[in-house]
């Protein structure tokens, strides 16, 4: 956050978060407009080199170019972590690159990091591909067994990694109790909190030291854009983020940033009511005789139901399980209103097939690891009226044997 931003807005540190997330960061122009402007620029002017060399060299304030900042960008980013409770913010241009980049702004070659292993499919490849090819040693392991963490985690550890609820076996992971014994070894601990959202679970305030976002999920909620986030307090910005973000780029357009920003104004409404949506089309499925196995945090049958009502206050907008005795793709494909794609959190409910997309990448003998049957489909449920939702699952079902 540029600090003239800081001298032009309003202050709206003393609110309570939902007026947080309708006004946080809004810096009027000169014309007084009602809603966010977008500042489309690369770039910005100097009124001569030497006040171009004096803000370069952080003598005066102002944005230099929009790699580095930019006045839209700058707003979503102040109404994340007003949101969030974190001192800073960087927005990034996907969530992929707000989970990459806050591993390695921080890591060096010979350093180790521990991840559960039940990760979405790319998050699982930057642990299992990439960080081994620049000498970083990765432990994937149980996240849901404690002893695992106390095992794995140890003086050469430099962060951790915690994707809670996961995508899409949707296995939770003690946030405070596995911050503490990281923290008792000097690691960082960084959580995915993209399933859950800002709305219903509050990472910092349970141990987190990092928490990444893809916007392209609740945040926008709508299928209009792709966009991250990565929140942290002032330290870690300071010494990993900034440096390293501003000079690798993974920078979000203004425009991305600007559907975001608008996005978290109506967040918590829609959260609620994907969850409320959720929960009952959870009910309908753990009934179902051609049912095997619904995972939802939300039902008490969710091996860490005690855990997630902890630390979240509503079990989300995804639900998973599997067809007992058909492929799955047959109950995907008779299903009417509902529209076949791997993202989640829209207002349009989706129906996905992991283990040929978005766990693909992984192979056969890591989607084992990870309990992704070639029978199991994940629902993110969106906006519509639950019954009409109901109603297509259930004939669909009908469909298959
Ligand atoms: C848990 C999790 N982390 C990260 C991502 C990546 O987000 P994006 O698609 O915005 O890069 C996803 C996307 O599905 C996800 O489910």
């Amino acid at each position: 956050m540029e600090k003239i931003v800081k001298i032009l807005q309003k202050n709206y540190q003393g609110y309570r978060k939902q007026t947080q997330r309708v006004r946080g960061g809004l810096v009027r122009s000169q014309f007084g407009e009602t809603s966010e402007a977008i500042f489309m620029n690369s770039g910005y002017v100097f009124e001569s080199a030497e006040e171009a060399q004096a803000r370069f060299a952080g003598e005066i304030d102002g944005y230099l170019y929009s790699r580095y900042g930019n006045p839209t960008v700058s707003t979503f980013e102040e109404r994340m972590s007003l949101s969030e409770n974190a001192e800073a913010c960087f927005a990034t241009s996907s969530g992929m690159a707000a989970v990459f980049n806050s591993l390695m702004c921080c890591l060096n070659s010979g350093d180790e990091v521990v991840s559960s292993w039940s990760l979405f499919g790319s998050c699982y490849h930057i642990f299992d591909q990439i960080l081994p090819r620049f000498g970083i040693k990765t432990h994937l392991i149980d996240g849901t067994d404690l002893e695992e963490w106390h095992e794995h985690i140890n003086e050469k550890t430099k962060c951790i990694f915690i994707e809670t609820p996961s995508n899409p076996t949707m296995e939770i992971i003690d946030i405070s109790a596995v911050s503490k014994i990281a923290h008792q070894n000097n690691a960082l601990v960084i959580v995915d909190n993209i399933f859950a959202s800002p709305i219903l679970q509050k990472p910092i305030e349970l141990g987190a030291d990092v928490v990444v976002y893809s916007g392209t999920k609740h945040i926008d909620g709508q299928g209009r854009s792709i966009g991250g986030a990565i929140l942290s307090d002032n330290k870690y910005y300071e010494e990993f983020l900034k440096p390293f973000l501003r000079h690798t780029g993974p920078t979000i357009s203004p425009f991305n940033a600007w559907i975001l920003l608008k996005g978290i104004e109506t967040l918590e409404y829609r959260m609620h009511q994907h969850c409320d949506n959720a929960i009952k089309v959870a009910k309908y499925l753990l009934d179902h005789p051609k049912i095997d196995n619904t995972i939802y945090p939300g039902l008490s049958n969710h091996p860490q139901f005690n855990l997630a009502t902890k630390q979240m206050t509503k079990g989300g907008s995804v639900v998973t399980f599997t067809i007992k005795n058909d492929n799955a793709f047959n109950f995907i494909n008779g299903l009417k209103l509902f529209d076949i794609s791997n993202n989640l959190g829209d207002t349009k409910s989706l129906v996905t097939h992991p283990a040929s997309t978005t766990h693909r990448v992984i192979g056969e003998s890591g989607r084992k690891k990870l309990k992704i049957s070639n029978n199991m489909v994940r629902l993110s449920l969106g906006l519509e009226d639950v019954e009409d939702l109901i109603e297509d699952i259930d004939h669909s079902l009908k469909l298959v044997q």
